[in-house]
């Protein structure tokens, strides 16, 4: 990991129980910064908080709920004094063709996928201003850039964070506040874990990833937290894949290996 000094800072981390979250959350407090988790996994959360008391809160939070995620950044601002920036990675996957899914489940994704991310914008950003500004990170995904089979809320709501972020970026440069939406492929975290416990799909998968592997939490948390610090200070409105190359592909046949097995 990057030496970078967090001390005097304070984040929103959405989704920050879990997965890519609480490893950002962890990198944020061992390099002295402080954060608000704002998730609904009271138990991860919990456990986090119990390792860090002093620098860390944790408020259980539905990102679907503006309401709740003004008094997240309010939080930030009692206890610490100031809000640096959010790293939204609040997010769940859902299957389903535009036909098939149910439209509940559309709803569902759209909300906590796409609005909990402008959500939790909207209520950073009035209080990043008292600090002089700062940087949102989104977490969007591969999947915002190209189409999944199957996918069709999950592939909307991401494509809608990284256009979304660039709108940010747009609007408040101005405010020296910095918006990036990250695209990871394949992470090995809990949402991932269950169709990679089976091994043909795991396979599958691997074999369309030119580094041969899943990227871990702690690769993307190193990425999120070059992008707040200021070594990143001329990055914003734009995306940034991280997939081990997995989206590199313009999906034709491997020409030369089906050559060969010829
Ligand atoms: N793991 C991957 O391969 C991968 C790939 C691309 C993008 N992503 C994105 O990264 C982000 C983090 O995912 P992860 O892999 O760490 O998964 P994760 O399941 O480990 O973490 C997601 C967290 O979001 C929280 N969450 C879900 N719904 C919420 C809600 N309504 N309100 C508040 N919190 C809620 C969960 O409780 C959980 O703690 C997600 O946005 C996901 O779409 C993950």
């Amino acid at each position: 990991m990057m030496n970078i000094d967090f001390s005097n800072k304070a984040y929103l981390v959405t989704g920050g129980a879990s997965g890519i979250g609480a490893a950002v959350v962890q990198y944020l407090l061992e390099h002295g910064g402080s954060a608000v988790i704002a998730d609904i996994n009271d138990e991860g959360g919990q456990q986090l908080l119990a390792q860090y008391p002093v620098q860390l809160r944790y408020l259980h939070t539905d990102v679907t709920d503006f309401t709740a995620l003004e008094a997240a950044c309010a939080l930030a601002e009692t206890e610490f004094g100031r809000l640096d920036g959010a790293v939204n990675c609040a997010g769940i996957g859902s299957f389903g063709t535009a036909v098939e899914m149910p439209l509940e489940e559309w709803h569902k994704v759209i909300n906590i996928d796409l609005n909990g991310v402008f959500y939790a914008c909207r209520a950073a950003i009035p209080i990043m201003r008292k600090s002089g500004g700062g940087c949102l990170v989104n977490i969007a995904s591969l999947s915002g850039v190209r189409a999944d089979y199957s996918f069709a809320a999950y592939n909307a709501a991401k494509a809608g964070v990284i256009n979304f972020t660039r709108t940010l970026g747009l609007d408040h440069g101005g405010e020296n506040i910095r918006a990036i939406a990250v695209c990871p492929g394949l992470i090995d975290t809990p949402l991932t874990a269950i169709p990679t416990a089976i091994d043909a799909v795991n396979d599958d998968w691997l074999s369309r990833i030119p580094l041969a592997r899943a990227g871990s939490a702690e690769e993307v948390a190193q990425l999120v937290v070059f992008l707040l610090s200021p070594a990143a200070s001329y990055i914003t409105g734009t995306e940034i894949i991280i997939d081990g190359g997995m989206g590199s592909s313009n999906n034709q046949p491997n020409l030369p290996a089906l050559f060969a097995a010829m």
